[in-house]
This record gives structure tokens, sequence and C-alpha cells, in this order.
């Protein structure tokens, strides 16, 4: 463990160092230098050669001992990391704008095996399946991707080192004393720690160094890791019972669900069952609270609500992950007894949230200045980052206008929201109506307010 972790702080300075010392061209001569077999993309092998496709075998095969992990897994986004609708369309028109160089980057994270053995071709990168048809033929993250890990030469860009044993088959794992008549186990610390998630939890742009994605450096400035809490602790919660159908019963069985946010492809590949993880997982994430609210609102005057959202259960950035896509939001109302609406912002216009939506997002930027909205790979600089950090809050106020002849009592409605991406960026991707983005309610409050009547209002006039 401890040498583990010198490890990461190693490479953490030597990243932090290089970065200082040089430009983001010497970078990334650095990082081929270490890693050139895959480049951009920063996988090695053992034997610094590609690995025979043969080695691996399909999760099916696995499934055959170990059923329940495999049911689990199956259920996964990382099963689907490379039969993803959105992914094989942004990866096409990836592929297509770089003329295929970079192809290898995105394809060692979503077919680490793929890529490895060789087998994706440009062909695949360049044409997606129709999004009712996935194709199969690659894996995505599967079991094979993550148990042949056998070290890490760093903390991003699929820095992970990929074990070919030869004929014979080593299963890296978290146990000394596992043993199995199919393969080898050899323990393995790494996959115990965080560190094995950040290799591709942790995206730089392979020719600028913008930090596209930093899901592990999140949660290692946070106060989770100090806490010893790691990604495995939230993502692969342990439950009672055996790993493989021959193998011993166990108090601590470590789950494969890795549910996130993504409620809206877990449904579209019809996994209800970790749709509702995720939604549960989603619904502890945050916490909503009016601040020193008032007694009453006054009609006819401009009254200030403050809101604060904290992030009580992320151990990361709420939200983390796809920068394009991942959008958490207020959605707030205020209606009159009648139920009118009078006041709303957060509302979906035109597949997007509305104009001046309180949200926590990333908006990332191109060499013109211009916000990037989808072609990842032109951004030359993050533009502004107002996600929630971990055990993090933010306060939101709204200035509204309370209707002179407004009935009360008036009713406050907030919920937190999120989607994975919006409908506007789903249908740029893939054309209308092929696939409906889910908005997921993280947390909400509803409370009522009495109405004051201003000393100009007529009620108020009436009675004298
Ligand atoms: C013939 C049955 C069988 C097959 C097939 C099989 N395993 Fe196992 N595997 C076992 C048994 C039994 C154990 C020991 C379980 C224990 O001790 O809790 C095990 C343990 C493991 C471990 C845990 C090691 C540790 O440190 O805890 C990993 C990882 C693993 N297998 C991966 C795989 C993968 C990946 C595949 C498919 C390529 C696979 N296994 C196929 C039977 C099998
Ligand atoms: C304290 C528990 C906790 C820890 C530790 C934690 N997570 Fe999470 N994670 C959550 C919760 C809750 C959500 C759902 C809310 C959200 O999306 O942030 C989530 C969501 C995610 C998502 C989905 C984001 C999206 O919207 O697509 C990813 C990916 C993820 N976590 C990866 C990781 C990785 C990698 C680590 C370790 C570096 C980690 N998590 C550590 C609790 C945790
Ligand atoms: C994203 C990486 C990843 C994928 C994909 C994955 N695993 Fe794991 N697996 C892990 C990690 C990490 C652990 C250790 C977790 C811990 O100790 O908390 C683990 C633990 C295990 C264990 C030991 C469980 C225990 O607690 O004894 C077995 C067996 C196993 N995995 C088999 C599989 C099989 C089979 C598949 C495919 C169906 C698979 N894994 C897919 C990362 C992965
Ligand atoms: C080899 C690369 C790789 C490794 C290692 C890896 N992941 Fe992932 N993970 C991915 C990719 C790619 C996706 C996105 C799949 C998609 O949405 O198409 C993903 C998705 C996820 C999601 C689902 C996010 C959502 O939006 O719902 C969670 C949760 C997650 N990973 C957790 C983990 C944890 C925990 C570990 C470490 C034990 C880990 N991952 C290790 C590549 C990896
Ligand atoms: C270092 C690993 C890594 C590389 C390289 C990488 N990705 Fe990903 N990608 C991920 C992870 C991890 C996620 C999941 C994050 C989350 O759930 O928020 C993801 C998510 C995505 C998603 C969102 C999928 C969904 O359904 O929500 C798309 C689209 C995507 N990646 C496209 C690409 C493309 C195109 C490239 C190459 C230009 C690329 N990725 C390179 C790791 C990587």
């Amino acid at each position: 463990m401890h040498l583990i972790h010198t490890t990461v702080v190693g490479v953490l300075l030597t990243l932090s160092l290089s970065v200082f010392a040089g430009t983001a061209v010497e970078q990334r001569i650095i990082d081929e230098a270490l890693t050139p077999l895959y480049s951009p993309h920063r996988a090695a092998t053992s034997t610094g050669k590609v690995i025979p496709e043969h080695r691996f075998d399909d999760a099916k095969v696995c499934s055959g001992c170990h059923s329940d992990i495999y049911r689990e897994w199956r259920s996964s986004m990382m099963s689907h990391s490379w039969d993803d609708p959105i992914y094989r369309a942004l990866l096409s028109r990836a592929s297509k704008a770089s003329d295929g160089a970079l192809d290898s980057f995105c394809t060692g994270c979503h077919t680490p095996t793929g890529l490895m053995t060789g087998q994706v071709t440009r062909a695949d990168n360049q044409s997606p399946p129709s999004v009712n048809n996935p194709e199969t033929d690659l894996p995505g993250v599967d079991c094979e991707s993550c148990h042949n890990i056998s070290a890490i030469s760093g903390i991003d860009n699929g820095s992970y080192v990929m074990n070919d044993a030869g004929e014979k088959r080593v299963k890296y794992g978290p146990r000394q004393n596992a043993q199995s008549p199919y393969h080898e186990t050899a323990f393995s610390p790494l996959h115990t720690e965080s560190a094995m998630c950040a290799t591709c939890h942790n995206v730089t742009h392979p020719l600028n160094g913008v930090p596209i994605e930093r899901t592990y450096d999140e949660w290692f400035e946070s106060p989770y890791r100090t806490a010893g809490i790691g990604c495995q602790d939230c993502h692969m919660k342990p439950v009672q019972g055996n790993s493989a159908i021959m193998g011993p019963e166990r108090a601590d069985r470590a789950t494969h669900w890795f549910a996130g946010g993504n409620t809206t492809l877990l449904e579209h590949f019809g996994h209800q069952e970790n749709a509702k993880r995720a939604r549960a997982l989603l619904q502890s994430s945050a916490t909503i609270e009016l601040i020193d609210p008032p007694t009453s609102l006054t009609a006819g005057q401009r009254t200030t609500l403050s809101l604060k959202i904290t992030n009580t259960g992320a151990g990361h950035k709420l939200p983390t992950g796809f920068p394009e896509g991942r959008e958490v939001w207020v959605d707030i109302k205020l209606s009159d007894a009648n139920g009118k609406v009078f006041y709303r912002s957060g509302a979906i216009k035109n597949g997007k949230t509305e104009p001046n939506t309180k949200n926590f997002m990333v908006k990332l930027g191109d060499k013109n200045g211009k916000k990037v909205e989808v072609e990842v790979w032109r951004v030359t600089h993050i533009m502004s980052d107002n996600r929630i950090l971990p055990k993090g809050h933010a306060l939101v106020d709204y200035a509204i206008d309370i209707p002179a002849d407004v009935q009360g009592p008036v009713a406050v409605n907030a919920s937190v929201n999120y989607w994975p991406f919006s409908q506007a960026f789903v249908d740029n991707l893939l054309g209308k109506n092929k696939l409906t983005v889910k908005v997921e309610t993280i947390v909400s409050l509803a409370k009522s307010f009495k109405i004051t009547p201003t000393k100009s209002s007529p009620e108020r006039l009436a009675k004298h």
C-alpha cells in the first residue's frame, strides 16, 4: 500500500514538476517516451508488445464461475463503454476530425482490450452503429481490462500496465488467499485503491494538457481521501457472499454495479435495476436548504430567496466526469394560491436549461474564446468550473418580484436536478427523437409563504 502511495505521490510530483519545468509539448514528449506503444494513449503492456487476442477471455467465460459479479458488471455503464451510442457518435466525429490521430486515445479507455490486442480498426471508430442495435463485437471495460492490470505508470490518460502472462493466466485481485482452478491469482494492493480508477477517470487533452476530466484529482483533494474512503467504498460496496460459485463465503465481497449518474443510458440498455441504484446514489449526493427565509413575502415588492446546496454524498465534485454533458441545476417555481406560476428559473427550453438557470458545470473554451459544446478535442482552456466540491456547498440567490395583486399563500418549490447531457447535445449527436434524456431530481424542497399586502395595495387601502 505504501509503495503504491509513494508511486502516486512521485508521479504527481513528476507531473507537476514537468508542468512547471516545460511546455505542453515537452510534457507530451515525456508522456510518449514513457508509453510509446499506444500513443497518444498512455497504456503500456508488461512485454512492451501488443497482446495477442487469444490471451483475453470474453466476460461470459468468467461468468461461468463469477456469476453474481458478471450480472452486476453487465448492467453497468463500463460494460457498455464501447457500444454506448453517445460515445460512438462522438468517437466517429473525433476520428474523422483528427484523421484517426485520436483513435487510440479514445479506445484505450473505452475498449481497453480492443486496443491492447490491436483489434479495433479505424473503420470501427468511424462507423457508429444504429442507436437501437449496439454492436458488441468489442468489449467495453470488462473483467480482463481491470484484472490484468498489474501496475500503473501515472495517474491519467490510461496509464495502466496490462500484464501479458503468456499462456499462463494470472488475475490480479484484492485478496491474498484466493485460489481458482481456472487461473492463477496475484494479490494486488492497487485494486483496493482509488489509483486503480485514476488511470481512466482523469482525462487530459493529449496535445495541450488541458485537464478535461478530473474525477480522481477531485477525490484526491477531498476530505474523503484523508478519511481513507476511496472509489471502491462507494461504487463497489461490499456484501456478504462468495465471489465465485465454488469459492468460499466472504464477509465483504466487492460488488461490481459501478452505479454512477447516467440513468438515461442504463435505462436505454434495459438495466432498470442499476438505474434505480444510480438514482439512489444521486439522491444521496446533496441537500437543499432555504437560508434565512423571510417570515412572509410582501406583495408588489422584490424579495431575495437564498438556497444552499451541499454536496453531502459525492466523493468528488457534483457533478463530476464527462464535462460536455454533466449538469446539475436548480429548478425553482413560485406559484400563487391558484397554482399559477409567476416565477420560474431552471426550466428546459429548446433541449437545454433556460438562460440564467443557476447550474453547476464546467464550461470548456476554444482558441477563439468560444464555448465548446461538443467537439472536446478543440478545447484549449477551462472557461469556468463552478461544480460543488466534495463536502462543500454553493449558495444561490434569486431576486424575485412578487406581483402586487398576488393571491397568497405563495408556494415555493425548488429542486436540484441532474442530467448526464442535455437533450440538445443528444439530438446534435444522434439526430432528433433517437434517445430521450431523463431528468433526475436529486433533492427538493417545498415551502409556503403568507403574503403581506404592501401599503399601496388595494386591500390595504380598502381597510382605511
Ligand atoms: C472455473 C471457475 C472460474 C473461472 C472460469 C474464472 N474464475 Fe476467477 N476465480 C475463481 C475462484 C474459485 C476464485 C477464488 C475466489 C475466492 O477465493 O474468494 C477466483 C478468483 C478470482 C479473482 C480474485 C482474486 C483476488 O485477489 O481476490 C479475480 C480477479 C478473478 N477470479 C478474475 C477472473 C476473470 C477475469 C475470469 C475470466 C477471464 C475468471 N476469474 C474466470 C474461479 C474462476
Ligand atoms: C463518498 C462516496 C463516493 C466516493 C468516495 C466516490 N464517489 Fe463517485 N459518486 C458518488 C455519488 C453519490 C455519485 C452520484 C452523484 C454524482 O454524479 O456526483 C457519484 C458519481 C460518480 C460518477 C458518475 C458521474 C456522472 O455524472 O457521470 C463517476 C464516474 C464516479 N462517481 C467515479 C468515482 C471515482 C473514479 C471515484 C474515486 C476517485 C469516486 N467516484 C469516489 C459517491 C462517491
Ligand atoms: C473497472 C474495473 C473492474 C472491472 C470491469 C471488473 N472488476 Fe473485478 N474488481 C475490481 C476491483 C478494483 C476489485 C477490488 C475491490 C475492492 O477490493 O474493494 C475487484 C474485485 C473482484 C473480485 C474479488 C471480489 C472479492 O471481494 O473477493 C473478483 C472475483 C472479480 N473482481 C472478478 C471480476 C469479474 C469476473 C469481472 C467481469 C464480470 C470483473 N471483476 C470486472 C475491478 C474491476
Ligand atoms: C480502463 C479504463 C477504466 C478504469 C480502469 C475504470 N473506469 Fe470507470 N469508466 C470508464 C469509462 C470509459 C466509463 C464510461 C462508460 C460510458 O459511459 O460509456 C466509465 C464509467 C464509470 C462509471 C459510471 C458513470 C456514469 O456515468 O454512470 C462509474 C461509477 C465508474 N466508471 C467507476 C469506476 C471505478 C470505481 C473504477 C475503479 C475501481 C473505475 N471506474 C475504473 C473507464 C474506466
Ligand atoms: C483516460 C480515459 C479516457 C479517454 C482517453 C477518453 N475517455 Fe471518454 N470517458 C472516460 C470516462 C471515465 C467516462 C465516464 C465519465 C462519467 O461518467 O462522467 C467517459 C465518458 C465519455 C462519454 C460520455 C458517455 C455517456 O454516455 O455519458 C463520451 C461521449 C466519451 N467519453 C467520448 C470519448 C471520446 C470521443 C474520446 C476520445 C477523443 C474519449 N472519450 C477519451 C474515459 C476516457
